[in-house]
């Protein structure tokens, strides 16, 4: 197990040619993560999960996401930036979703379901380039809070998110709940 500092120094100190899909989730995948030091960015809110910055410079962002019980974040992408995850705090699933149709014209696009996971226990994840459309999940029966670690490279503030009831996609901000451990 490491601290979290040590998982970002690890992070930093992997070159830019590394920086790869595959090599940083096999890093979070060999790194767990020591519970005890990412307390200091648990911020809860009854309303939504909260996004809470812990690292950033121009290559990636590193975050901590709290997830109140049955909490679930829009379908979104990730604006062609490369993602991970890992859960070292209760179980999430990811969904992901393909483009069945679209039509950018009126911002039209239908999404069938595709493969799901789940994750726990540190396990890591990553963001499939060629079908980067997902949702994350706690689900309900989880019956328990969850805290995830994610890492994007390179760091964005906005990506498409995707309604399905009404089968419409829209660009949309995203911001921190906190940043190195204090309230935004
Ligand atoms: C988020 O970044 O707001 C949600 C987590 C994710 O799907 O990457």
């Amino acid at each position: 197990m490491v601290k979290l500092d040590k998982l970002i120094e690890g992070l930093r100190s992997i070159s830019d040619d590394d920086f790869t899909c595959g090599n940083i989730y096999e890093f979070l995948g060999e790194n767990p993560v020591e519970v005890d030091s990412i307390e200091p960015y648990f911020f809860w809110n009854p309303d939504f999960y909260t996004r809470n910055l812990v690292f950033k410079d121009e290559r990636f962002e590193l975050m901590v996401i709290c997830w109140e019980k049955g909490m679930t974040s829009r379908i979104h992408d990730h604006a062609g930036q490369k993602c991970w995850m890992t859960v070292p705090v209760g179980r999430l699933r990811g969904q992901n979703f393909a483009v069945a149709e679209m039509d950018e014209s009126r911002s039209f696009c239908r999404l069938v379901e595709t493969s799901s996971f789940e994750l726990s226990d540190c396990l890591a994840a990553k963001v499939e380039l060629e079908e980067p459309i997902h949702q994350v999940l706690n689900l309900p029966e989880f019956n328990e809070r969850a805290v995830s670690i994610h890492v994007y490279s390179r760091p964005f503030n906005s990506c498409l998110a995707y309604c399905r009831d009404t089968e419409t996609y829209k660009t949309v901000p995203l911001s921190y709940y906190s940043q190195y451990g204090r309230l935004s």
